[in-house]
């Protein structure tokens, strides 16, 4: 089931055959007999099944990576000029164009020496776009004024970053096959806690809060807190920074009077056969009526109206907490941490969704699907 999602497509099975039923065996004793001692020498030559697996593993990305590569050049080259002239966006479009020629270059793969070398070249390229989220981000804020159709860039940005994300997850995955880390195949994990992995979140999100605003809220973890399943935890390890550092956030900024009596973050894990579903509620005064169909655009942000108020420290104070945020990242910033969540989830087969209760707070619905579910399987 696990490998419907990541694996390639077709091709022999990695594990042994299995062994003959007995009425079969009961026919041909002796060719059974060498069948099974066959069975039995290759399930102890591990080695040699996983060095299979990984070569057809880098086989299908070697086919794969510079298809799905080219069709985000194509993307590139759609957008409207004055947009792809941006010398940002001009540099996200070159490194695409760079990756796709270093790949395609790349000579079949053979021997094991070729795959080391095709590991080593797909790790570089990771390297080399790791930020180009928040590239486009920056190219697209100063030069989508000058376009009408915001249709348009909505399209562009939900099919880059959600294929950025599958790329980089089946590249990853590729990598991830050849270390041996207790619980994971590749990059399923093959027993996540959502609680785990919410609390490692939390963790990260109240530091940046604290940072920023001097305290952080308390998160409390209710529900399924005991599930535990196969899942592949990469778009968790985005979608959770992002809501939860939006929770905090406001919280903080609607309590300004007593930072240091603010109302606990709830989240709720729900398990089921066909997904899982995250809420993260919290008692932010919520999101006003008007603003609800923008915070998931691409852009949207209160960051500013938030560096206006002077008992945030006025623009002075978020300028220097934008300076000391060091690597970890701002609390806000872009506009981006809703729309990029939501398209990654849908992606996924799942979804995002807000419920606003105006002046009390707000709570976000994550749902993912499970990767050996009831419900139809994905492809990435
Ligand atoms: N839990 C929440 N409560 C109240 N307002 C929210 C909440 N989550 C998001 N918002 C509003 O939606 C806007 C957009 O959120 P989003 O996460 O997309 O961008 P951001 O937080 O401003 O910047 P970024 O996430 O890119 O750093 C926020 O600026 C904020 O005004
Ligand atoms: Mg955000």
């Amino acid at each position: 089931m696990l490998r419907r999602v990541l694996a390639p497509p077709r091709g022999p099975p990695a594990l042994p055959p299995r062994p003959v039923s007995r009425s079969a065996a009961d026919q041909h004793p002796p060719d059974l007999a060498r069948e099974r001692s066959k069975t039995v020498a290759s399930f102890y030559n591990q080695p040699a099944i996983d060095a299979a697996a990984e070569k057809k593993s880098a086989r299908y990305l070697h086919h794969e990576l510079p298809v799905r590569i080219a069709h985000r050049i194509k993307g590139f080259r759609s957008l409207p000029f004055i947009i792809g002239c941006n010398p940002t966006i001009l540099h996200v479009h070159k490194l695409y164009i760079r990756a796709f020629q270093k790949l395609s270059e790349f000579p079949p793969i053979q021997g094991g020496s070729d795959e080391a070398r095709y590991c080593a070249l797909v790790r570089q390229l990771l390297d080399d776009h790791k930020d180009v989220v928040t590239l486009l981000a920056e190219g697209l804020r100063e030069s989508r004024r000058h376009i009408q159709d915001e249709g348009l860039l909505r399209l562009f940005l939900d099919k880059t970053l959600t294929s950025r994300l599958g790329i980089r997850m089946l590249a990853s995955h590729h990598l991830a096959l050849h270390e041996d880390k207790p619980d994971f195949v590749g990059i399923i994990c093959t027993r996540l806690s959502p609680k785990k992995i919410i609390e490692k979140w939390v963790d990260f999100s109240r530091r940046l809060c604290e940072h920023q605003y001097g305290n952080a809220p308390r998160v409390r973890v209710n529900g399924h807190v005991a599930a535990r399943f196969p899942f592949i935890p990469m778009p968790l390890d985005y979608i959770l920074p992002e809501l939860l550092k939006n929770a905090m956030r406001a919280t903080m900024e609607s309590h300004l009077d007593t930072p240091y009596n603010v109302p606990d973050i709830v989240v709720t894990i729900a398990n089921n056969d066909i997904d899982i579903v995250i809420r993260i509620s919290d008692r932010g005064g919520g999101i006003p009526h008007e603003l609800l169909d923008k915070v998931t655009q691409y852009h949207f942000s209160t960051a500013e109206a938030s560096a206006q108020d002077p008992r945030l420290g006025g623009a002075l104070g978020q300028l220097l907490a934008l300076s000391n945020r060091g690597q970890a990242g701002p609390m806000h910033g872009f506009g981006f941490g809703l729309p990029t969540s939501r398209a990654y989830a849908e992606y996924l087969g799942g979804s995002l969704c807000l419920q606003s209760l105006q002046g009390v707070g707000t709570d976000v619905y994550l749902r993912l699907r499970h990767i050996d579910g009831k419900a139809e399987s994905f492809r990435i």
